[in-house]
């Protein structure tokens, strides 16, 4: 037997058993000839002492352990000499005095110690195995274990099944780019990893299926950042005869279940709802961060009539003037100003106006072209004070939201407005615009996919083309400001799913080859229906207060796409290429 107790076990009440652990040495320390050895497993640490005046033959094995090191221990429990107690470890009481020692397999030299954080990330993910033994990620993988099962749980608690879709399957267009598998037995051809299991959890609609859920591996190959990957999990959930308020019930309920599990936190239920042009206009973004103020105030009233020909000339082409308040920013350095016009300008913005109150001055090329009765307005509608800095943009609504929304999470930064308190703030974003303008393509996209149902009141609009117009039944949940999941109700009349073809300029040939099955599906008796996905890693992520969702998964990629453990992607044999019938072009840019 390898072990009698785990290494976070043992207590004072112990004292006097004999046992046996198992484990990695943690820490080895020689104080004048007696082995101090931190023992660990995956629960926790046990000091093991070996005193030469005890056993010399043990101690001088002991003298030549090393930092992670495989060892297994058996000896008698003993109380810590009276004020060597350590009561930062659960174990701290305690130690064991070994009468054997094993030692099961010997660590060569480390990539990196084990109780620090690395500098380079790459060096981690080289070795992954080695760097998942940290408590910090060990825990990580242990909380995703727990919120998974909650999820699990609950939903089958409220009647969902669990149901696995093909990872080899057909390219959905998701939005992303797509990771394709070639055929071996039809040549030419093309399987796709799925960006989502979108139309087969539809499909399992039309089946009679009626709760459908999977914790689902997803793949899409775009641009990587600290909440992408491009293997990632969703928490994918269907359901038909439903209307939002059903889909929002069920994922609060989820919430509340994994968040209790995970953390023993107990979320506030139901959550706020923004519509889409109200977390825009609030807070210029479409997954708001509302810990902090710095809300975005509309000034077209003021300056409409403005003799400053920036402001005049955007409210005349039917664009908007906002602004937000920084309260206590009028210390803002030259450094600051022009990194937040370079934002500003990354955004499509054309300048950034700021004005700030020092010594009851306001200060700013600007403010000579404003009036009294402006000056005075402003001041009351932004509580503008002393001490306050207010940045202005003036252009299309679009961009002169997004534009402060980004100065916003900036602005707050510098400021540290987050407090390290925490806050869960969820908010569900609803009304999403069906449509949104590809300028490189020159067409009207889908906002989510093309079975997003547009809400009821707006399929006119969609009849008479105005497109911008019409809101999807269509919704995001974030949570401090990071959006954790989307979903929508589906078009499940083969008609209407015609007219957003149309609109999207997706030709009947194309509709018979990419969606065929789906709209033949929908002519065998399709029920309403809709669902949503949660990102599962950027749950976690939250959940572990993790800032990237490559600690919360156990093998990710790099932020280049790499998996630098296996070296992976990597070159293939040229007989599988020719297996598949594939040819590499001379020039791989090609
Ligand atoms: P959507 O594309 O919004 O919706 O994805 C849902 C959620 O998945 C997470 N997510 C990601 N997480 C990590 N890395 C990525 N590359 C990544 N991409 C997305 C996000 C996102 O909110 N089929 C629809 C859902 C539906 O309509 O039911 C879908 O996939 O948290
Ligand atoms: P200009 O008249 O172009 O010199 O601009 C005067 C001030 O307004 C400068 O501080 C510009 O950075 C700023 N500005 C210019 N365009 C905009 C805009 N669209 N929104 C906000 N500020 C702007």
């Amino acid at each position: 037997m390898y072990r009698t107790h785990d290494c976070n076990s043992l207590r004072k009440s112990d004292v006097g058993r004999q046992v046996t652990l198992a484990g990695w040495v943690h820490v080895s320390r020689d104080h004048g000839g007696v082995i101090f050895i931190d023992l660990r497993d995956r629960e926790g640490l046990t000091q093991v002492v070996f005193r030469p005046e005890e056993n010399a033959e043990l101690a001088k094995q002991a003298h030549s352990l090393r930092s992670e090191d495989v060892i297994e221990v058996s000896g008698r429990v003993a109380a810590r000499v009276p004020g060597t107690e350590n009561p930062n470890l659960a174990t701290g009481d305690i130690e064991v005095v070994p009468n054997h020692l094993g030692i099961l397999n010997r660590a060569d030299t480390l990539p990196f110690p084990i109780d620090a954080e690395p500098h380079s990330e790459d060096l981690r993910m080289t070795y992954r195995y080695f760097d998942l033994r940290r408590p910090r990620l060990a825990r990580n993988l242990r909380l995703r274990h727990i919120a998974a099962k909650a999820t699990r749980d609950y939903l089958d608690s409220q009647g969902y099944v669990e149901i696995e879709t093909p990872i080899l399957s057909k390219s959905t267009p998701e939005g992303a780019r797509d990771f394709l598998v070639p055929s071996r037995i039809t040549p030419g051809k093309f399987y796709a990893l799925p960006q989502a299991p979108q139309q087969y959890k539809q499909l399992l609609m039309v089946a009679g299926v009626e709760k459908y859920f999977q914790i689902a591996k997803c793949f899409r190959d775009e641009d990587l950042r600290a909440d992408r990957q491009p293997e990632f999990t969703q928490i994918d959930i269907e359901a038909s005869f439903v209307t939002p308020d059903d889909i929002f019930a069920v994922t609060e309920g989820m919430l509340a279940a994994i968040f209790k599990a995970a953390s023993n936190i107990s979320i506030k239920t139901p959550f706020d709802r923004l519509t889409y042009r109200e977390a825009v206009g609030r807070y210029g973004s479409d997954k708001p961060d509302r810990r902090f103020g710095i809300g975005l105030v509309d000034l077209g009233e003021i300056f409409r009539e403005s003799g400053f020909k920036v402001f005049r000339g955007a409210l005349d082409t039917g664009g908007v003037v906002k602004a937000i308040n920084a309260k206590g920013f009028a210390g803002i350095t030259i450094g600051q100003a022009d990194e937040l016009t370079e934002i500003a300008k990354l955004y499509g913005a054309k300048g950034l106006a700021f004005i700030k109150i020092e010594n009851g001055e306001w200060k700013s090329p600007i403010v000579k072209f404003f009036l009294e009765a402006e000056k005075a307005a402003l001041q009351s509608k932004l509580n503008f004070e002393e001490g306050d800095c207010i940045f202005f943009a003036a252009d299309k609504w679009k961009i002169a939201c997004e534009v402060l929304g980004r100065l916003r999470l900036r602005i707050a930064e510098i400021q540290k407005l987050l407090s390290a308190s925490e806050v869960w703030d969820f908010l569900w974003v609803t009304d999403f615009p069906l449509f949104e303008w590809s300028a490189e393509e020159n067409k009207w996209n889908a906002m989510h996919h093309p079975f997003t149902r547009p809400k009821a009141e707006d399929i006119a609009l969609l009849k008479a083309k105005k497109f911008p117009e019409i809101r999807a039944e269509a919704y995001d949940i974030v949570l401090n400001g990071v959006e954790i999941g989307g979903g929508s109700i589906r078009i499940h009349e083969p008609e209407l799913l015609e007219k957003m073809f149309d609109a999207l300029g997706i030709s009947p040939e194309d509709r018979q080859s990419q969606f065929g099955h789906l709209l033949r599906a929908l002519c065998l008796g399709a029920p309403p229906h809709g669902g949503i996905a949660l990102g599962l890693d950027r749950l976690v992520m939250l959940i572990c207060g993790e800032q990237s969702i490559r600690d919360v998964m156990a093998f990710p990629k790099n932020n280049r796409g790499l998996d630098l453990m296996t070296q992976s992607p990597a070159e293939v044999d040229p007989r599988q290429l020719r297996d598949l019938s594939l040819k590499l072009a001379k020039d791989k840019k090609v």
